[in-house]
């Protein structure tokens, strides 16, 4: 049995979605690291609405961001507050890509999710998990869809939560992500060279799950 899965991907390809139904299938722990880039991006902008660099790197530097697998997911505390859903407000979506980029705030989120990850059994799912902090991942995932199918499906979870969201404007955000993410100096969003592709666009989260089951057998 392999020990260690890092999915990696753009936003909304359904990293998180297939991670925890495998991590669930296989017994492993669910490792959601965009939770934890978000955790920053929460605590930034409740001591400082414009979010300056200043900010985020006071709100990194004694940052205590847990993540607690539960029954009904993953739960996700910021020193001491359980911020599982403000971390998914529109206004925490649009600052994270910018303080994941700061290297204080990735060389801290890397060491704490390496540090989760060293008794194995854990799927990682996340932009650099298998370029950077799991080079040495036992299966490594890039899952990708297209910007569109990408956007349709984050505009459906977003009205299901109640959000009156702009379909256009959505896929904008998620452009402008993928860009951000891609384009940044510190371990950028890309594929690693022995990542497996799939590209979940045509395909069902069930057949995205077998195929990443098949293939840590
Ligand atoms: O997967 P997500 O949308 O929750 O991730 C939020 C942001 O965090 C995303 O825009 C990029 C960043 N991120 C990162 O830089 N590295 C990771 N390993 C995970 C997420």
């Amino acid at each position: 049995m392999k020990r260690v899965i890092a999915i990696d991907g753009p936003a909304g390809a359904g990293k998180s979605t297939v991670a925890k139904i495998v991590a669930e299938k296989l017994g492993y722990t669910y490792i959601d690291t965009g939770a934890m880039y978000r955790g920053v991006a929460w605590k930034t902008l409740r001591d400082d609405k414009e979010a300056t660099d200043e900010a985020i790197l006071r709100a990194v530097h004694d940052i205590d961001v847990r993540l607690a697998c539960t029954k009904s997911g993953t739960r996700v505390t910021v020193d001491g507050t359980d911020v599982t859903a403000e971390i998914r407000t529109p206004e925490v979506t649009h600052i994270v890509s910018r303080v994941a980029a700061l290297g204080p705030v990735r060389e801290k989120m890397v060491e704490l999710q390496r540090a989760m990850a060293v008794d194995g059994a854990v799927v990682m799912d996340g932009r650099d998990i298998g370029t950077n902090v799991l080079p040495n991942a036992d299966v490594k995932i890039f899952l990708t869809a297209s910007v569109e199918e990408r956007a349709r499906r984050r505009y459906d979870e977003m009205v299901a939560k109640g959000y009156a969201v702009d379909f256009d404007e959505l896929k904008d955000e998620i452009a402008s992500r993928d860009k951000q993410d891609s384009e940044r100096t510190i371990s950028p969003l890309r594929q690693a060279e022995d990542a497996v592709l799939l590209d979940s666009t045509a395909l069902s989260i069930d057949d995205v799950v077998a195929r990443i089951l098949e293939l840590s057998e």
